[in-house]
């Protein structure tokens, strides 16, 4: 029998989590996102009380949540601001292919990091000129010796101007195609140049920025995994990380929908409230059923890790599907609002604009669709890195 039922433990964390985004980030998350600051009081806030660096194994002085919690969390965090908490879950991102492939040395000390001090990481794969197509990347890292020499440059970093090391992936052997891709940690003082500063549309208390390696060295012992297995961890990464952007674009719909469906009971047109138009409650009861879809294959996207599964597709069903309900959801109670969703007095035209981004990072929605299609009618055994068991 499929049992959805949290448990005691599980709806403490998710208590705790809303109370966190309903005290420390609602209250500024609308003047955040204004100047586009970056929020490092909440960070620090949220590292205190154990909501960042969730999935870090207690061994490398984590909390080691499983994929689920992840998820509880992440969802809570967004409804709070999902800029904030892209801020907050991205050293989940970075340290993914730390945790997934590096060896006890690296996971020690970089893991370490993260958990000694509220410290951020960055994940640096996508290029100018590569972005869905990660194949297609030009930084290159050269062995030297007992060295790797890293040069090029890697775009919409988020995090990027704020991290104290990253996950970098480079070309080792530039005629192998994905086979020819590494993966390395790069600590910040090895010489990165964090050299441009995005303004957005949304999301814009998260910071993205460009980062480049001219000629940076780092030690050969800080490659994630084998030469030439990037490619794989990269793709293991985001597997990992999917559900928690479904999470998160599930947070982000929930906030919307409350905000409409508040408004609907009080905004008074041809003499009802407008809720008590069929109109406006068709579009209600729309973003209800899609905020429970977004949810339940969210779930089974978490859970399926957590069972030591393989959940590329549902990951991708996720992701996909979340993040084009918060898309659809947050673009109607703009349209409950009237007039008034389109002013920036009112809540929900920040969440509209958050909402885009959902669409796009991790993988757009073209690419979900991609690796569903690809694994509905081309289902493919694909073998994961032995050391590649977190
Ligand atoms: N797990 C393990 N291995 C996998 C895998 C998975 N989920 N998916 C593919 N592979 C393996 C395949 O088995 C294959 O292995 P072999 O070498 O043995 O043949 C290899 O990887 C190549 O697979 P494909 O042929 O499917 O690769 P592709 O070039 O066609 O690309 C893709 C597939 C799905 C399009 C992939 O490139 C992709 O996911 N692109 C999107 C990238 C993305 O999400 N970027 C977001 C960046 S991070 C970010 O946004 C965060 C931020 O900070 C803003």
């Amino acid at each position: 029998m499929v049992d959805f039922t949290l448990t005691d433990e599980q709806k403490a964390m998710r208590e705790m989590a809303h109370d966190f985004a309903t005290k420390e980030i609602r209250p500024v998350a609308w003047e955040l996102d204004k100047d586009g600051t970056f929020p490092e009081e909440v960070i620090k806030k949220a590292w205190e009380v154990g909501l960042m660096n969730t999935h870090i194994p207690e061994e490398y002085g984590g909390p080691g949540l499983n994929y689920l919690e992840g998820c509880l969390i992440e969802e809570e965090l967004s409804w709070g601001c999902s800029g904030v908490q892209t801020s907050l879950g991205c050293n989940g991102l970075a340290s993914a292919p730390v945790a997934l492939a590096a060896s006890d040395e690296l996971k020690k000390e970089y893991l370490g990091r993260l958990t000694e001090a509220p410290l951020l990481a960055s994940f640096c794969l996508t290029e100018p000129d590569a972005g869905s197509d990660v194949s297609g990347m030009k930084t290159t890292a050269v062995k030297k010796g007992d060295k790797y020499v890293i040069n090029g440059s890697k775009c919409f970093i988020t995090n990027g101007e704020f991290a104290n090391w990253y996950t970098v992936y480079a070309k080792t052997d530039k005629e192998a195609g994905h086979r020819g891709i590494s993966c390395f940690v790069v600590p910040r003082d090895a010489g990165v140049i964090v050299d441009h500063h995005e303004d957005k549309m949304g999301q814009r208390a998260s910071n993205t920025a460009t980062v480049s390696f001219n000629d940076v060295e780092i030690p050969a012992d800080h490659l994630v995994g084998e030469e030439n297995k990037g490619f794989k961890i990269a793709m293991m990464t985001l597997d990992r990380t999917r559900p928690g952007v479904a999470a998160m674009a599930t947070g982000i719909a929930r906030a919307a929908f409350e905000f409409a469906v508040a408004y609907s009971k009080e905004r008074v047109q041809f003499g009802v409230p407008i809720a008590m138009h069929q109109a406006i409650q068709f579009m209600i009861a729309d973003m209800a059923t899609e905020i429970e879809a977004s949810r339940l294959l969210t779930w089974k996207s978490a859970v399926l890790l957590d069972q030591g599964q393989r959940n590329t597709l549902v990951s991708s069903h996720a992701k996909r599907f979340a993040a084009d309900t918060a898309m659809k959801v947050a673009t109607d109670a703009v349209q409950i609002y009237g007039g008034y969703g389109f002013i920036k007095e009112y809540p929900v035209e920040k969440l509209m604009r958050d909402a885009k981004i959902m669409q796009l990072y991790e993988g757009t929605s073209q690419i979900q669709r991609l690796v569903i299609a690809r694994e509905t009618l081309l289902p493919r055994h694909i073998e994961e890195p032995a050391a590649a068991t977190a």
